[in-house]
């Protein structure tokens, strides 16, 4: 009998995730957060990280003594986020499994991001609305919203029906994806050959994962709907964006009472 090498998003990937580097991308954007918080001078003392990953965002948030909650729904990469925090101890993180669509924690921040597309994960409407009205209840009054998606034309046109492939030496991947102009959506097979032993064995392994795309207009509508101000949409260096702008950065507020 074959085995099965299928399985959900993250269970496998979140072993080899920061080995080929994926967590640099959010620290790269939690950088670009800083300058633009600096910008609105906001100097957040508390901050919640949805879709944390591997936690490396929240990580930084909180050696630089900013408190930080990291959620995401994966227990695999939360696993990992949990590994490194305990290499520093002391640090004021913590990291809660949880869905970013249907979430209550008992906090209220000055800060929360969501970094590296997590945000294209929700694919429907109705879920984005439900996450906004999520935030805006962990949000303290001025407080901040800051999270990147990637745009329609990038899920269309750099994922299209493409296929990447990097050799990383311990890992090797193969990504096919398809685009369903319908929906608006992304199917990523993701093929990973993952070095099993030093028997220089490969395991195979297959992972999908599908993301959606929205407009400007869409964003800024379900944001307003759930009482936050949309500042500016720029691209990965601050630059203004658009929709044809491959990854919209999204600055949202919520006012102050
Ligand atoms: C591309 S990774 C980004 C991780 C991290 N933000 C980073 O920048 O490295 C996407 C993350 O979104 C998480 N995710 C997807 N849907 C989610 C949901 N509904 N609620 C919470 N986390 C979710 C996945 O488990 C995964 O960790």
């Amino acid at each position: 009998m074959q085995q099965d090498i299928s399985f959900p998003p993250y269970v496998r990937f979140a072993d080899i995730y920061d080995k080929i580097g994926s967590d640099d991308f959010s620290l790269r954007m939690l950088r670009l957060a800083q300058r633009l918080l600096w910008k609105y001078k906001a100097e957040p003392s508390g901050a919640l990280d949805l879709a944390c990953g591997t936690g490396s965002a929240a990580l930084a948030m909180a050696r630089r003594g900013i408190t930080c909650t990291g959620l995401d729904i994966s227990a695999e990469m939360l696993a990992k986020a949990r590994e490194k925090a305990a290499g520093e101890p002391g640090l004021p993180v913590n990291f809660v499994e949880g869905d970013m669509r249907r979430f209550s924690l008992p906090l209220r921040v000055d800060l929360i991001t969501c970094f590296f597309d997590a945000m294209n994960y929700i694919l429907r409407d109705e879920d984005l609305q439900a996450t906004f009205h999520c935030v805006n209840a962990h949000l303290a009054p001025g407080g901040f919203f800051i999270f990147d998606m990637n745009s329609v034309h990038a899920l269309e046109h750099i994922w299209g029906n493409n296929t990447y492939t990097e050799d990383f030496g311990d890992v090797t991947y193969i990504w096919q994806n398809e685009y369903e102009p319908i929906t608006r959506t992304g199917t990523l097979t993701a093929v990973f050959f993952a070095k099993a032993d030093e028997r220089n064995l490969y395991e195979k392994y297959v992972e999908v994962h599908i993301e959606r795309g929205y407009y400007i207009h869409e964003v800024k509508q379900y944001l307003k709907k759930a009482g936050l101000d949309l500042l500016e949409v720029v691209d990965p260096h601050g630059q203004p964006a658009d929709e044809s702008t491959n990854r919209q950065v999204y600055v949202a507020r919520k006012p102050q009472a």
